[in-house]
Order: C-alpha cells, then structure tokens, then sequence
C-alpha cells in the first residue's frame, strides 16, 4: 500500500515567547512552549496530539494555522514551507486549513445568528456569489445535522452541542482539507461529546478530511484517531498509530494517562491499581534537566536526570523518548 501524500509536516519545530522585563524590555527568559516538535499528517488521517494542560498542544496548533511564527524549524503544508506564503497563497492556504477550537461560545460572535456566522467566511472570500449564499448556509447546517431554522438561532438560544456543530459548519464554509480541532469537544457532555466525534468521523469519511485533532483525554483521540502523538513539556515522548499506542504503550507519561482513564467496565474499574500521574507539570519558561519528565517518573536514573533521550524507534512506525524504551 502507498502512503498517502504528507499534507502537514513540522520539522524540529521550536516556537518560544521571550519573557520581557524591566524599562528596557530586554529579554530575561524564554517560555519553550514548542521545543523541537516533528511529526507528518497524511492526507485523510486523523491525527492526535495529547498531554497535561500547558505541554503546549494549542502553541502546536496556532503555530500550524500561521496564528504564532515558529521561532525555528520548518512547517510544510502539501509540501511548501507556510511561512513563506504571501499575498495569494496565504489567502488559498487560509482555505485549505480551518479550526475548531474548545469552547464554541466564545468564539462565535454572540450578536450574529448562525447563519450570519456561517455565511461570513462565504461572503468574505466570495466562494458563491451572493444570491447563492443562503443555499450554501442551509446546505452546511445540514452537512453537521442541524434543523434548517437553526440560522434564525443566536449562539445563547443554542446548547453547547449545537454551538460547536455550527463552529463545525463555519469550518467547513471554505471547503478544507484539513480540519484542526484544538479541545473541540472538552468542554461538553460525555454523550454530546459522541455526537460531535460521531459527526467529525461522518464528516471525515464523506469529505475525505484530515484532522488534526487535539485532546487531554485519551479515551477521546483513541476513539477518532488512527496515529497520536504524546506531547509533554514542548515535546513529543511518543508517537505511534493509535491501535499500537494503546495496546504497546511504552513512556512512562503515556503510560499514566492510559491509566487515568477509567475503564467502562465496573467490576475491572473496581480490581485496578492505578498510580496517579505526581506532581504537575513544570513550566516551560525553567524545564528540569535531562529528560524533562524525569522528576515525575518512577523509572528515572541519574543519566535521565542528566541526559535528554531523543525520540527513536522501538518499533516499525512506533518511536519513544525514554532511556529505559527499547
Ligand atoms: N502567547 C504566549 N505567551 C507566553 N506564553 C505562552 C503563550 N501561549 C502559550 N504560552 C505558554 O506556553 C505553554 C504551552 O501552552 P499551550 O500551547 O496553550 O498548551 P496546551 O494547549 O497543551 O495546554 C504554557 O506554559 C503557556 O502558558
Ligand atoms: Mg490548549
């Protein structure tokens, strides 16, 4: 089987913020919220990034959208290097890549009804003329399963599920090939959290999209994606396709967030040691030495204490971070 064409590719990507300080402004520190990140979506896969709060998923994200400049490394989009798009490139990319972002609400314009907010990136890049505008809103409402009158609807008159179908369906508006999901479905309910990855798989298969699907809760990625990655401190510690990550899980960071999902199944949840995952996650702007995890790891030595393991192969398409892998 050939592989399909690498639609996303960050190379070594380090995206830092300078910390500012006295009259001067002059830079004191440096925040690491991406530090050293590579990874390829193919087109038509669903690629998951997961980790702790603050492990710099979102920084992943916006840094992909073009919405934060890396500080170094390169990031490809179908091949060509996005910080150099100009002008009309940067427009068609625009349409190529759209987001999804946690709390739907908040980003969507509370004085504009749904069809309003789904029209506006129709009319602005005037993908239909404008007589043919309100066929094509109620032609996306339908797309994510919304009852046409949904357009007369403001954001407060919607439940969170229905606000984030319309974030989906302002999404789609430009007809993208890649979908970035930061959180889209954290902040709702467990049963409209599977309405909505329901919907984005439907989407997935008759849209031939690729996702790039960001969560802190694995059950979640599992569920929707066929590759993740494992991202903690600006890292990536591991990355395999999903069905190996679960079944092989080889970081110890890994590991503990497998554990702290609970299992669906009362009488196993009941029967599980779990050890909880220590301590929090330390701030970018002053990492630990070596390897960065080491002071939350049961498995640390002095040479991880001292050393920074790079990610390498344990097996085919599975690499770790970790000096006791492999
Ligand atoms: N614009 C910014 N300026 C300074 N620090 C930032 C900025 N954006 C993110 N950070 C910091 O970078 C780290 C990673 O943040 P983020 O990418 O939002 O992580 P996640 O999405 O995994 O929770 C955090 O410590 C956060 O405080
Ligand atoms: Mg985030």
């Amino acid at each position: 089987m050939t592989k399909a064409l690498p639609l996303l590719e960050f190379t070594d990507v380090h995206v830092h913020f300078p910390i500012r300080a006295g009259f001067f402004k002059k830079e004191v520190g440096r925040i690491r919220a991406v530090n050293g990140v590579s990874f390829t979506i193919r087109k038509g896969q669903a690629f998951g990034l997961v980790g702790e709060s603050g492990c710099g998923k979102s920084t992943v994200a916006r840094a992909a959208l073009r919405l934060e400049e890396a500080t170094s490394g390169s990031i490809r989009y179908a091949g060509e290097h996005i910080s150099l798009f100009t002008g009309e490139e940067r427009i068609k990319f625009r349409k190529r890549m759209q987001a999804v972002f946690q709390d739907p609400f908040s980003s969507l314009n509370p004085r504009m009804k749904a069809g309003q907010i789904i029209a506006e990136p129709i009319r602005v890049h005037g993908v239909k003329p404008a007589g043919e505008v309100r066929a094509e809103v109620d032609r996306l409402l339908e797309l994510v399963g919304l009852p046409l009158r949904f357009a007369n609807l403001y954001p407060h008159e919607m439940s969170g599920g229905q606000r984030q179908r319309i974030g989906i369906a302002r999404a789609l508006a430009l007809g993208p090939e890649l979908i970035v999901a930061d959180e889209a479905v954290s902040a709702l309910d467990v049963s409209i959290q599977a309405q909505i990855i329901t919907l984005l798989e439907d989407l997935q298969r008759d849209l031939g999209l690729t996702y790039l699907f960001i969560g802190h809760d694995l059950s979640v990625v599992r569920h929707i994606c066929d590759q993740v990655a494992v991202m903690y401190l600006g890292r990536i510690v591991e990355m395999a396709p999903s069905e190996e990550l679960f079944a092989n899980p080889t970081h110890p960071y890994t590991r503990a967030l497998i554990d702290a999902v609970p299992n669906p199944d009362p009488a196993a949840e009941a029967g599980r040691h779990i050890e909880p995952l220590q301590g929090e996650v330390p701030s970018p702007a002053n990492p630990p030495s070596g390897c960065v995890f080491h002071p939350r790891c049961p498995l640390a030595t002095d040479r991880c204490r001292q050393e920074a393991p790079d990610l390498g192969p344990v097996a085919p398409e599975h690499s770790v971070a970790c000096w006791n892998a492999g």
